[in-house]
This record gives C-alpha cells, structure tokens and sequence, in this order.
C-alpha cells in the first residue's frame, strides 16, 4: 500500500494548471451511452474513478478506450447490451449509479447493485428514483440490487425535495430520450449540469435550462457522437488556493473559472487572502495575516461541502474562533480526528465544528478517511512542522490528478513512497 510523505514548512511558487472536474467526467462518460455512437471526451483526467466507471461500461459491451498519453477518453456504444453491469466494480464508486438514467433512457430498463462510494454519510438514491418512476419505470429494491423497468419511458414534471446533484443529473439523462418533455424543478445549479446538458446537446439532444432550478428536457429519438472537453476542476482549484494561503506563498493557478469559484474566493478574501483573477488565471498571495471566518456549505452557488475539509484544515491554523456548519451531507467531518493527531483544535457540535486556530500544525501519520479529507491532510501536511505520512491515499487517487507532482513543481516536498 502506498503512502505520502510530505515534509513540510517549504514555501510554494510558480505556476499550476488545472485538471478538468471529475465531477463533470464522470456523468459524462455516463451519458456518452445514449448516443450509440462514437464520443470522445478531450482533456479528461486520469483517475481512478474515470478508469472504474470507463471498465464498468466495458462490462455491457462498451468500447471504451483510455489515450493517456493525450488525456482523451474514446466511447464507442454501438454495440452496447441491454446488460447487468459488473458487479464488483459498481460496489467500488458511489458514480456508478450515473448509469441508471442513459440506461434507462436506452433500454427502458436497469438493473444495478446499489452503489458504493465516499465514506461521507448515508447518500441514498432515493430522488434518483422518485424520479424515474416519474417518468413511467416500475422500481424494484432487493438482494443489494435496484432494478428499474418501463414500457415506454414518459416526460412529466419532477420537483426534488432537495437539489440533488445526481438527482438532477440521473433524471436528465433519463429524458433525454423519452417521449415528450420532461421539466425538473428545484434542480441542483451546479456547472457540472451545465456541462453535462451541453454535452447531450452537442449530441443532439435538447436540455434547456442547465445551471438553473428549473430544466426542461424535451425528448429526441436518437443521438449522434460528439468531442467534448469538460469544465476545469473547481474543487481542485480551490485545493491549490489553499494550499497557497496554508503555506503563506505566492502562486498562480491556471485553468479556473471564476465564476464557479465565487464562493471559495469571497469567502478567502473575507479571510485576507489576496486573489487576483484575470481570464481564466488566478493569483493568489497568502502571505498575509488571516482572519477566522465562518462557513455554511450550501448548494450552488453556495459555499461547496466539497471544500469544506480543506478550509478546516486551513482555519486551524488561523488564531481566533471560526465555525463550520455542514448542511449537505451528515458525516463529513471524519477527517476532524486525523486533523486533531496534527494538533489542530476542533470540536464537533453536531452538524459545525468549532476551530480554534493553532500557533502551528505538527506532522504526523494519518488516514485519508475519504477524497476532501485526504486533500486536506496534504494541506495541513504542507504546513505543518516535521514529516506528514499520509495512508490510504487511494481515495486521493479518485479525485486528484497528479496532485504530488502538481505540488512538487511548486516547491513543495512531497513523495509517494
Ligand atoms: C455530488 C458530487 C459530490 C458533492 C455533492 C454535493 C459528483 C460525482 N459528486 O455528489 O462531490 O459533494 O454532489 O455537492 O458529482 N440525497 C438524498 N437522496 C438522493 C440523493 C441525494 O437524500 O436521492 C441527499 C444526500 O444524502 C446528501 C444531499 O442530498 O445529503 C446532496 O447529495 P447530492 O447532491 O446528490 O450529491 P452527489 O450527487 O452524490
């Protein structure tokens, strides 16, 4: 099993591209089997979960091919079956249920294992399905399998109790090719939406209203292939952002939207952190005097959950009372005990966690609990006083392309060993 050593207290410089979002590619990957025809995804990242989800398509005779030399991923599902996925790689990542909806929209019918995934709380799938049965499918749950069916798949007006990203995301690709128009209501605005309708449009499709709470997807019969290139990893971005501010350097982080980051960067201006955007580069100094703040995670273009980790690991280390109160998911706090082998001072009341900032971390050997939180172990790595061993590093690997070497070429010492 591998680990990262990381020593810290190195100031970071210089410059750092971002990778594309996995959080795009994966649903992306998902709806390139309702075109039946070739698509190729540009600039994807390598990750795990990219390789997981492209073997799980394999599995019902996808022709999926991985070009990492020039970061490309090729699908071509002419020749898809009407099959059950594999098993053993559904149960391995919680984005395998992105396949129920273009199924579903194909064939009329799925049936998978319920998903596996990230260790951050319960994440049913409960509005993925009020939704598909919505649309006309009967579901049936049993044995660790949900099987959906429909004779003909029917658009219809579906308002989600919550804006689920997945939700959102499921029951759009769903449509895509069901009879007449299908209008999702309190829908989750994420970009990652965005992108994914405008991939279904370049294939043909017809999705309206991406990006807000209300999506109309009128039906098509069938689809063409497509070349597309997804959005820029905001949630990487924002990692990089504070891994200038925890280390108090200067660096430039190229490849950002900034309309997306809007939440992260009021929130580390309201910090003190200098940040300068110009076009789709972003400056960041954070060699300055911080100052605690307080955080609420909300949907978007709400503070994400997904970097609520790190601005805990980065508020640590911030003198003052700061406090974070996490709305989306129940469970994401995991990561507070490993922090707290490093010195950090948190303690957890319920749904916020109450950090008292620290003079210094100290390095130690912890345990990535799940993505965010291995990302924020870095971090406060990158920070902190002595050796940092990180283990159970694979839940990194599913979400950070490169992340040791990105940070390597910024100064940072830091090796996989
Ligand atoms: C996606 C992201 C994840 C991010 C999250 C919230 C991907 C691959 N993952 O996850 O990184 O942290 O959005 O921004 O894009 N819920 C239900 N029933 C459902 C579905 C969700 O109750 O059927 C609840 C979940 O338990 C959670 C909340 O809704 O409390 C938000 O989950 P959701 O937006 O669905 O997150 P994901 O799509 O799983």
């Amino acid at each position: 099993m591998s680990t990262i050593r990381i020593v810290g207290g190195n100031k970071l410089s210089g410059e750092v591209s971002i990778s594309t979002a996995k959080n795009s590619v994966l649903p992306i990957i998902a709806a390139t089997i309702l075109s039946g025809n070739k698509c190729i995804i540009s600039n994807a990242p390598m990750l795990e979960d990219v390789f997981v989800l492209c073997n799980i398509l394999k599995s019902i005779n996808v022709d999926t091919q991985i070009d990492e030399e020039n970061n490309n991923v090729i699908i071509d599902s002419s020749a898809i079956r009407n099959a059950d996925p594999e098993n053993e790689l559904v149960k391995k990542m919680r984005a395998s249920f992105y396949i129920m909806g273009p199924m579903l929209s194909r064939f009329g019918h799925f049936k998978i294992s319920l998903p596996g995934g990230c260790n951050i709380g319960t994440r049913p799938i409960d509005l993925h399905l009020k939704g598909f049965s919505a649309l006309g499918a009967d579901i049936i749950i049993g044995h660790g399998f949900v099987e959906a069916s429909a004779k003909k798949l029917k658009g219809n007006k579906i308002y989600l109790d919550f804006p689920s990203v997945g939700a959102t995301e499921n029951i759009l690709m769903a449509a895509v090719l069901a009879e007449g128009e299908t209008v999702i209501e309190n829908a989750a605005k994420e970009p990652e939406i965005e992108d994914l309708a405008k991939i279904i449009n370049s294939m043909g499709g017809r999705v309206v209203g991406a990006g807000t709470e209300t999506i109309h997807v009128i039906g098509v019969k069938d689809l063409k292939g497509t070349t597309h290139k997804p959005i820029y990893d905001r949630i990487e971005a924002g990692t990089f952002m504070i891994a200038a501010a925890m280390t108090k350097s200067n660096i430039q982080i190229n490849g950002v939207n900034e309309e997306h980051l809007k939440p992260v960067i009021a929130k580390l201006r309201e910090m003190g952190v200098i940040i300068e955007v110009n076009d789709c580069i972003l400056k960041v100094n954070g060699d300055v005097e911080l100052k605690p703040v307080d955080i609420k995670t909300m949907p978007y273009p709400g503070f994400p959950t997904d970097m609520q980790a790190q601005i805990a690991g980065l508020l640590s280390t911030v003198k003052g009372t700061s406090v974070i109160s996490e709305t989306i998911f129940e469970n994401r706090f995991m990561y507070v005990q490993e922090l707290k082998r490093m010195g950090a001072n948190i303690k957890i009341d319920g749904r916020s966690a109450v950090i008292e900032g620290v003079e210094k971390l100290t390095g130690s050997e912890v345990t990535a609990t799940d993505l965010r939180a291995g990302a924020t172990l870095i971090l406060c790595g990158l920070a902190a006083e002595g050796e940092t061993i990180i283990s159970d590093i694979f839940h990194i690997d599913r979400g950070y392309y490169n992340i040791e070497k990105k940070l390597r070429n910024l100064g940072a010492y830091i090796e996989r060993i």
